[in-house]
């Protein structure tokens, strides 16, 4: 039976993502993967896992197995306010005005129904997330791309873009973006709520790496848009624990004016009736007791070390290409200056080369950046990012690109 008749408009503008297309491939053992966006489980505090879940049972059952609120259990939304306070810059932060979702990604789902309208035109960062890109596009929104340097993107262009169209919507990934690695500035920042507010657009900053800072990096570069406003109106902050304690609880949160918060809690009632409230007492108790902070400061080290291994393995095989030094986050993207479309010749360097990467044409809203690449290395170890990086570089060679 043909169900396509069936189908919805909004469901039949998504396509599968070149990386679940090629996931089969990828789980053969032998295949060193730089495609996803996964943190290692080398990371995941699992010892302290089964502690805390005993504790939860103790303390919050039976509660902590029951329905709880659409927002999110009320201990968790008053540490992560805590948090955004002690060590993000927020000046104040009302727990009422955070959300918890299922990952930042059903936040971004969320706000593509609570804002995007056929026809409604979005600003996106060239190259951007894609999943953010898809949230937004499947609704009908036509995405807008805002070229990008080393500082992020481009305030000039942005504003050239606002001179001749109505935008509804900026979405951008300030802090060690994905997939390109880059911040934004400060400066730039603060432009780009000038930008907003002179406009009349509402800025989705999307947060999943801001804590992923290196060597030589301050706090104030990753400062967050939302926390330069001087009252908020107009930013929707976007954070996750994906990146920073594990993937599979789907812990996140928004933080948004209060009566955005209302209109985005009915769908997602709607939607969920509530996230997983054991995991959210679990990630509270996490919070609280485990020392947050120090869990993040033990990641940077991890994570830049592992940077260092890539960009040193980067620097020596792809040598007449141009590396960037990362500063913080889980990509290095660079360009080969080439025309050839990568993605088709994607499985074949997973096939014969037994290497995974993400051709960076897949970010770009408009078709561009085709012959840049995106590779992550946070989820293999040093040895094979070594040995990966080398057979990216027979691959890329026998296309003849290096
Ligand atoms: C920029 C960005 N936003 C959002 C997400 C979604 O993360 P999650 O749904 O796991 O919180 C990702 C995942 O890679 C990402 O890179």
């Amino acid at each position: 039976m043909d169900y396509n008749k069936y189908f919805s408009s909004i469901s039949k503008r998504l396509s599968p993502s070149l990386l679940r297309s090629m996931s089969k491939y990828l789980h053969i053992p032998e295949v060193i993967s730089f495609a996803g966006a996964a943190p290692t489980p080398d990371t995941f505090p699992l010892d302290t896992l089964m502690t805390l879940a005993q504790r939860v049972k103790e303390k919050y059952a039976p509660d902590s197995f029951q329905y709880g609120p659409t927002c999110g259990v009320g201990l968790l939304r008053e540490s992560i306010a805590k948090y955004l306070v002690s060590e993000r810059g927020f000046k104040a932060q009302a727990s009422g005005q955070i959300v918890i979702t299922s990952g930042s990604q059903q936040a971004l789902h969320l706000l593509g129904l609570l804002f995007v309208e056929e026809e409604d035109k979005i600003a996106v960062e060239l190259p951007s997330y894609t999943g953010g890109l898809a949230a937004m596009a499947k609704l009908g929104g036509s995405l807008v791309g805002v070229a990008m340097d080393q500082e992020g993107l481009i305030p000039e262009d942005l504003e050239r873009l606002c001179q001749k169209d109505n935008f509804k919507l900026l979405y951008t990934i300030p802090n060690f973006q994905n997939p390109t690695g880059i911040c934004l500035s400060l400066k730039r920042r603060r432009q780009v709520l000038e930008l907003a507010s002179k406009y009349d657009f509402l800025i989705i900053e999307d947060d999943p790496y801001g804590e992923l800072y290196y060597q030589g990096v301050s706090r104030e570069i990753i400062q967050p848009i939302y926390a330069l406003e001087a009252e908020n109106q107009r930013v929707i902050y976007l954070s996750s624990f994906s990146k920073t304690i594990l993937p599979g609880f789907r812990q996140a949160y928004l933080v948004a004016p209060n009566s955005v918060v209302t209109q985005l809690n009915l769908l997602k009632e709607s939607s969920d009736l509530c996230g997983g409230i054991f995991d959210q007492y679990w990630l509270h108790e996490f919070l609280v007791e485990e020392d947050y902070p120090k869990h993040l400061q033990y990641l940077r080290q991890f994570y830049s070390a592992k940077a260092r291994v890539m960009e040193d393995a980067l620097r020596r095989i792809f040598t007449s290409v141009e590396i960037s030094p990362l500063r913080g986050g889980m990509f290095f993207f660079f360009d080969l200056d080439t025309n050839l479309d990568l993605t088709r010749y994607l499985s074949q360097c997973i096939q014969e080369f037994k290497v995974a990467f993400m051709p960076g044409s897949v970010f770009y809203a408009n078709q561009g950046g085709l012959g840049t690449v995106r590779v992550c290395f946070s989820n293999e170890s040093d040895e094979n990012l070594v040995l990966g990086v080398e057979r990216l570089g027979k691959f890329f060679r026998k296309l003849k690109v290096i």
